[in-house]
């Protein structure tokens, strides 16, 4: 049945068949909009590796909470920036700390709003690693009960979903045990599981002022290379209790995204990084493509991946274009 039976223009002839057969749908109820929130700031301030996105306020970012609601947004996960670091990151798990100030601030605003929250140490150390630091090492172990902390206060502080993005081994079992005891038995975990020693974290250091301050985090994160590792992480995830999963970066790590959908059983979330997000920024910004046809393609590519959730920055974009 080939040509000239067959003919692959029939279904492509018009916008109305190419809707029809469509095979991925891109929707803004499937995107999460990271919010950098900074302690000790009036207003919003510029992000220079990140055009477009901005440090907030807590009122500012109630404010940003309420656009997304008002674009139909799924969700919204909160990134803090203390105004002072110490070696242990004890602003990530103080009750009063910046993220659950701001996830207070924005539940009582918006209570519909799904509101995530990234559990990790590193925008809280001096050091900038995700961990305590024993000698040139993060410290895995030591490491564990301050996530639990820091989820825990977290949930309590109002968030709907804990998401780890720290790599430490075994972190997942940990804070699922942690939340139980503290009777959080309804918060999911969404897991950083395949979260890779990526250059396309650059943009996103410079925002939330985390870049280690001496070696790099390939001791923790996954090597570029391996991808029967990644499955490996994230089968035990699974094992651990997580309840969603997720892949990042992503557009470098397509492949990933595949054989982890079709490994597992868990809805599974794409992280599109901040590098992702600024080297199609600069190009739009240069005149090289098309900003909007360039977001849209690339966000279609990533759920036609596998990915059935992405978290992007050109959220707010991307929802505008698709009403
Ligand atoms: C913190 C964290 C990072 C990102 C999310 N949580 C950075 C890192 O691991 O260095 C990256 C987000 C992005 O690049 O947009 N562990
Ligand atoms: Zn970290």
């Amino acid at each position: 049945m080939a040509f000239p039976k067959t003919r692959m223009r029939r279904l492509r002839a018009t916008h109305q068949l190419r809707g029809l057969v469509r095979e991925t749908q891109l929707a803004a109820q499937d995107l999460i909009y990271p919010l950098f929130v900074a302690e000790g700031i009036s207003g919003r301030e510029p992000i220079w590796t990140m055009p477009g996105i901005e440090r907030l306020s807590i009122t500012e970012a109630v404010a940003e909470a309420g656009s997304a609601v008002a674009l139909g947004i799924g969700a919204v996960i909160l990134f803090g920036i203390p105004a002072t670091k110490d070696p242990e990151g004890s602003g990530a798990y103080d009750d009063d700390g910046i993220v659950q100030l701001a996830t207070r601030a924005i539940k009582a605003a918006h209570p519909d709003l799904i509101v995530v929250t990234d559990v990790c140490l590193c925008e809280y150390t001096d050091h900038g690693h995700c961990g305590v630091v024993r000698g040139l090492t993060v410290d895995n172990d030591a490491t564990l009960d301050l996530l639990a902390r820091t989820a825990v206060s977290q949930a309590r502080a109002g968030a709907d979903i804990v998401a780890p993005s720290d790599m430490m081994d075994g972190r997942i079992g940990h804070i699922r045990a942690a939340l139980d005891e503290a009777d959080l038995t309804q918060t999911p975990i969404l897991a950083y599981s395949s979260k890779f020693a990526s250059a396309f974290y650059g943009p996103f250091r410079a925002a939330a002022d985390s870049a280690p301050a001496f070696g790099d985090r390939r001791g923790y994160q996954l090597d570029p290379a391996n991808g029967t590792e990644a499955v490996r992480e994230s089968l035990l995830d699974v094992e651990e209790g997580a309840d969603l999963l997720m892949v990042k970066p992503a557009l470098p790590y397509l492949d990933i995204i595949r054989r982890v959908k079709e490994l597992t059983q868990l809805p599974l979330v794409a992280y599109n990084t901040g590098g992702e997000y600024s080297m199609l920024k600069a190009a739009a910004a240069a005149g090289y493509m098309d900003e909007r046809q360039a977001v849209l393609e690339a966000l279609t590519g990533i759920r036609r991946a596998g990915a059935d959730i992405i978290i992007t920055y050109h959220a707010k974009d991307a929802a505008l274009w698709l009403t």
